[in-house]
């Protein structure tokens, strides 16, 4: 369970930049999702972890141990970490509890610790029945599940995780995230897992980094994401996000006091005084009783888990519509107030170099 440690990691295939300076400090035993758009370089940052690809610039440590860096480079067999990558390969003449027992045969442990060990693996997976068929008798799922299964058998200390779920059913990936909670729980391995599925992250991951255009944009707990973005990417991102341009008068004690169309209001957040970016969500937003901090027209309306989802045109923003759920039917064209409950205030124009997130560094849960 290394302290995994990456420093300034840089990645180019045929010229083009994919990874830029990769700062990521993550404490022993955590988990880790790294999130992101497809291409965003997710697959590319966790290869670079694994030794199957070799980093442009920058250092690797696990804990004290230096894996990459100048004139170092350990190779992937002696990094003691699993990988269960997005193309998984399976031993093709093998069954899935030859697969799942090949490592550990390799690694000479005796023979009884060896099966009662593929047995426990393949009871946690759900593959019992299906030990003895071959991987072409398997469907894409169940491989997948072989492949975790060959991964989690060596008990590796770090569990790099590529889309594992990517080929499973809504039930099937529900009981393999409890059961990737159950294994992180009890075995303290530290996990990687890559997922553009950010239900997925949260539901598992007790830190998640997002990642975007080859940089990773924050890295926080589930709750600093969607309370706390570091850039308008995040902001928009987590759970369908919120970004209002509004201007910052002044800020004391982390509150800041700002202007969003002609409405004021003070709300926190990391901004200077300036132009800036409101972060917020649907449920910050609600009918006025009177005014409100936002005028809008009504566009239309849509019911919706018992309220009516309204689409409205804010005036005097620069923004294309917002969504409000309100309580009645309106008719369009109609005008309403709009409060604002709760946001987060960021900067709008970048400070210096674009070197977003407040260092990408990450403290354990307690
Ligand atoms: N071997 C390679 N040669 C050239 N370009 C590559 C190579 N591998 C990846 N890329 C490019 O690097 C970028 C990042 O790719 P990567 O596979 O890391 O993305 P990703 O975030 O894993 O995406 P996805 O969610 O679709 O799997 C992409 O633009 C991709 O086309
Ligand atoms: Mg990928």
């Amino acid at each position: 369970m290394p302290h995994i440690r990456a420093s300034g990691l840089a990645k180019s295939f045929d010229r083009t930049r994919v990874l830029h300076d990769i700062d990521l400090d993550l404490p022993e035993g955590a988990f880790l999702a790294l999130l992101g758009p497809s291409g965003c370089g997710k697959t590319t940052l966790l290869r670079l972890i694994a030794g199957l690809e070799v980093p442009d610039a920058g250092q690797l440590h696990f804990g004290d141990r230096m894996i990459l860096g100048p004139n170092r480079f350990v190779p992937p067999e002696d990094r003691n970490l699993g990988m269960v990558f997005q193309s998984y390969a399976l031993w093709p003449n093998m069954t899935a509890r030859g697969n799942v027992e090949f490592a550990l045969k390799a690694r000479r442990l005796p023979a009884a610790d060896r099966n009662a060990r593929v047995e426990e693996m393949l009871r946690a997976m759900g593959l019992v029945h299906l030990a003895d068929r071959r991987p072409h008798e398997l469907s894409g799922g169940q491989r997948q599940r072989v492949a975790l299964a060959r991964s989690l058998a060596l008990r590796p200390s770090l569990l790099l995780l590529d889309e594992p779920l990517a080929n499973l059913d809504a039930h099937l990936r529900h009981r393999m995230l409890a059961e990737f909670r159950r294994l992180h729980a009890a075995t303290g391995t530290t996990f990687v897992l890559v997922t553009h599925d950010q239900d997925e992250a949260m539901a598992v991951a007790s830190h998640i980094a997002v990642m975007d255009d080859g940089r990773i944009q924050q890295v926080g707990t589930p709750e600093d994401l969607y309370r706390r973005p570091a850039t308008p990417m995040v902001a928009r991102f987590i759970d369908h996000g919120i970004t209002l341009p509004v201007t910052v008068a002044t800020v004391r004690d982390g509150r800041c006091d700002l202007t969003v169309g002609d409405g004021a209001l003070s709300l926190p957040g990391s901004a200077r005084p300036g132009r800036g970016w409101l972060c917020l969500h649907r449920a910050d937003l609600r009918q006025a009783e009177g005014r409100g901090h936002l005028q809008a027209e009504v566009l239309s309306q849509t019911f919706l888990h018992g309220r009516y989802l309204t689409h409205v045109l804010p005036q005097g923003l620069e923004v294309d519509s917002l969504s409000v759920a309100v309580d009645r039917p309106l008719p369009v064209q109609s005008r309403i107030g709009i409060d604002i409950t709760g946001g987060w205030v960021i900067d709008r124009d970048p400070q210096g170099p674009r070197r977003t997130a407040p260092a990408a560094m990450v403290h354990a849960h307690a």
